[in-house]
């Protein structure tokens, strides 16, 4: 973490749990707790029929909310998907981007992230563009060629004064939701070269100020270490977000 140039953020990504009833709940027990924060900036991701409510519960607590995907139109015959506009009219303030089960599961490529990303930015969202290698990937040592790929295309069209409103979350997909982490070094070395990538892409200024998250099996536990790299500036959570008191444990280490 780097508080001096850019925003600590830990972001909860409930991914497709919870329900619409719950959401009140979560949010009182979080936010008995979240007062104490003042050095990290929290968000909540619900599924999307539930983010009035999160927004709700969580209007007035410094709790941000944020969607998990955004249609790539701006509007139209899209049925079942939700636009960027639309989340922003409702008062959200992130949406996940590219996340890997987007990927994985529904065949997200990187030209519809970077139409995402971009399609965000222009409705005054902040997209949190995900970004991972897989296992394979890993094993034929070309992770880092792979995120700079994914990177260069995701940030296709975005200009220098725009690029201040994205969050870069880092998520190896091997990592994610198996209680595998990446060790601190190795989560460390490729937020790194992310930061290196910004900065031949837009500049040193710039590139020091963008958040960088780390995700997949962050807990309270590992947390502390993750966020110790210098270009780890938060985290983005998915089964730890879903317990209150697990996802606080997080929030706590970040703002130490
Ligand atoms: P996990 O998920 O914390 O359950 O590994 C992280 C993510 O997918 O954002």
């Amino acid at each position: 973490m780097n508080r001096k140039y850019r925003k600590t953020i830990i972001a909860g990504n409930w991914k497709m749990n919870l329900l619409p009833s719950e959401v009140k709940g979560y949010g009182e027990k979080l936010k008995c707790l979240a007062p104490k924060v003042k050095w990290c900036e929290i968000v909540i991701c619900p599924p999307s029929l539930m983010l009035q409510a999160a927004l709700k519960t969580f209007s007035n607590a410094r709790i941000h909310v944020g969607a998990q995907n955004i249609c790539t139109e701006a509007k139209g015959a899209y049925t079942g998907e939700i636009s960027a506009a639309q989340v922003k009219d409702l008062g959200a303030k992130y949406v996940i981007v590219g996340h890997s089960e987007r990927r994985q599961y529904y065949g997200e490529t990187d030209k519809q992230v970077n139409l995402k990303v971009n399609i965000a930015i222009e409705n005054g969202l902040i997209p949190i563009i995900c970004l991972g290698e897989t296992l394979e990937q890993r094993e034929m040592g070309i992770t880092l060629d792979h995120i700079r790929l994914q990177l260069k295309i995701a940030l296709s069209g975005v200009p220098a004064d725009k690029i201040r409103k994205v969050v870069i979350a880092y998520e190896p997909v091997w990592a994610i939701g198996t209680g595998k982490t990446a060790t601190s070094e190795e989560a460390g070395e490729v937020c790194k070269e992310i930061r290196a990538q910004l900065r031949s892409l837009y500049g040193a200024r710039i590139a020091r100020s963008i958040s960088i998250l780390y995700g997949g099996s962050m807990n309270g536990d590992n947390a502390a270490e993750l966020l110790a790299q210098p270009d780890i500036d938060g985290g983005l959570i998915g089964g730890a977000s879903l317990d209150p008191e697990k996802f606080y444990s997080i929030i706590l280490a970040a703002n130490q």
